[in-house]
């Protein structure tokens, strides 16, 4: 932006040099103001020097210098509306005043108002005096410029959006006040998912003008709709403290305030571990708002963590997969699976947990409710072997192997079929293995000590166990059944 640079250094210097002026003319009290307008703008305090120059123009009406000084510091200030305001007012005045209709033609420029800047431009350049050869340069790429224009609409309308956020950058470089090209852009990035890039642009778009209710609206909107609710009602009061009246800013506001006011609530219950309140205000919100799905994730997600805390830890399941539903937090699988522990569903914990690890793989929380899974899982795949056979702790091997023959026989997977006899047969092996470790004196005694003889883990499985073989040695009896691993 070389150009530009230069542009604008010799705008400021050409403003210095009409500061400097002595209007001899000027009572001294416009003087004054004039004087200390100068002031201010050389420490750059634009609004205390704006003060003086409206002071300065109140005082003397007629002056053009007094108008375009103001106007410059409008500009400064990115007030472009009363910047051309008042560079037209000097051009009612002193037509032939090239600074300002130069200067008016870049402010048309960057407002993306092609057909102003080509006639500021073009008047300049011909006139062949201050900024002429500037003006030169700008106006032969207005063209372009306008071309662009129709660029973007034109792949806007195919659909084509990442083409159309390219367009939009090119121009917003150049034309950076134009608020109908930031939200031009604002909803193609829409489109292709860019929320954020979306609101931001949708937020200077409604900064660059003064009265843009709709803006606020839609941007409310926008907040809204992932979830952001504080900042929707933000925006949405933006739009009611310029028009109270607005339907549409009106029946919004209502809706995210109470949704705003549920949640701060549900929060604040949360916070003092008062849990039931916290369940109550969060369902409000379920029940108030019905459609957007980032706004229900926030009450699920509450639901998810409150329920935990309370004896229907269900429930907490329930609304925990709700919101995984719509969105896939690392913290949010963390609720599940705390849940899941809570209930011995260690398998699910388990798998939570690694989802949570699958996307932070650095997840604290995560990763130390997954060694607590294993831990707890582990501990309850210990069997008691006794309590297979239903023996007391104390009973003689003869009451074992009677004890083993009634089960085997009541659990052969002969005797089932389909879904029954996969679960007989994971019984039947079960009490297979505790007739091997209870009858054998040494296995029995290390399973006394605390040690699972048969734990696969431990590496040492007897060798050759076979539930089946053993079940021969009792039974004689063929063995019929086709086994089935998994
Ligand atoms: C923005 O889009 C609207 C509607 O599609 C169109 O009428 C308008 O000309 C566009 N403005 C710019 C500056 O691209």
């Amino acid at each position: 932006m070389e150009t530009w640079r230069r542009v604008q250094v010799k705008i400021y210097s050409t403003c210095l040099f009409f500061l400097a002026l002595d209007s001899v003319a000027l009572s001294s009290d416009v003087e004054n103001h004039l004087e200390m307008g100068r002031n201010f703008l050389a420490r750059g305090q634009l609004q205390d020097a704006l003060s003086h120059y409206h002071a300065a123009v109140e005082g003397d009406p007629g002056n053009y210098l007094t108008y375009f000084k103001r106007g410059t510091v409008y500009l400064a200030l990115g007030k472009a509306k009363f910047a051309l305001l008042d560079f037209g007012k000097v051009l009612d005045l002193k037509p032939d005043f090239t600074s300002a209709r130069f200067q008016r033609g870049v402010v048309y420029m960057k407002q993306a108002s092609f057909e102003e800047a080509k006639k500021d431009l073009y008047n300049v350049y011909i006139n062949n005096g201050d900024f002429s050869a500037e003006a030169n340069e700008l106006y032969s790429k207005l063209d372009g410029l306008a071309y662009d224009v129709d660029l973007g609409l034109y792949y806007q309308d195919q659909n084509d959006h990442a083409s159309a956020v390219q367009i939009y950058d090119r121009l917003i470089e150049h034309c950076p006040w134009a608020p109908s090209l930031r939200e031009n852009r604002s909803q193609s990035h829409l489109k292709i998912g860019n929320i954020q890039h979306a609101i931001m642009d949708l937020r200077t778009a409604t900064k660059l003008q003064s009265d843009d209710t709709d803006g606020y609206y839609k941007l409310s909107k926008l907040h809204y709709s992932i979830g952001q609710v504080s900042e929707s009602l933000r925006e949405i009061r933006e739009c009611l403290k310029l028009d109270p009246d607005h339907k549409l800013c009106h029946s919004h506001y209502k809706q995210v305030k109470k949704v705003d006011k549920l949640l701060i609530d549900s929060q604040s219950a949360f916070n003092i571990k008062d849990y039931s309140s916290c369940i109550t205000f969060s369902k409000k919100i379920l029940d108030a708002e019905k459609n957007e799905n980032n706004v229900r994730f926030l009450a699920n997600e509450k639901l998810c963590q409150c329920y935990q805390h309370t004896d229907e830890l269900s429930l907490s399941l329930n609304y925990c997969s709700d919101a995984l539903e719509i969105s896939q937090t690392p913290d949010l699988y963390c609720d599940r699976a705390d849940a899941y522990i809570e209930n011995s569903m260690f398998d699910e914990a388990i798998r939570d947990y690694e989802h949570a690890l699958g996307i932070d793989q650095d997840h604290r929380r995560a990763n130390e409710g997954l060694q607590k899974a294993k831990k707890l899982q582990k501990q309850a795949e210990r069997k008691d072997y006794y309590k297979i056979l239903n023996v007391k702790r104390t009973a003689t091997k003869q009451e074992i192997v009677k004890a083993y023959r009634k089960a085997a026989q009541q659990w052969h997977p002969d005797n089932f079929q389909g879904e029954a006899k996969k679960n007989a047969e994971k019984k039947f092996i079960e009490i297979a293995a505790a007739k091997e470790v209870l009858t054998d004196p040494e296995k029995r005694a290390q399973f006394d000590r605390g040690i699972d003889p048969l734990d696969p883990e431990s590496g040492r499985h007897p060798d050759g166990f076979n539930p089946f073989q053993q079940f021969h040695q009792f039974h004689g009896s063929p063995f019929t059944f086709k086994f089935n691993f998994n």
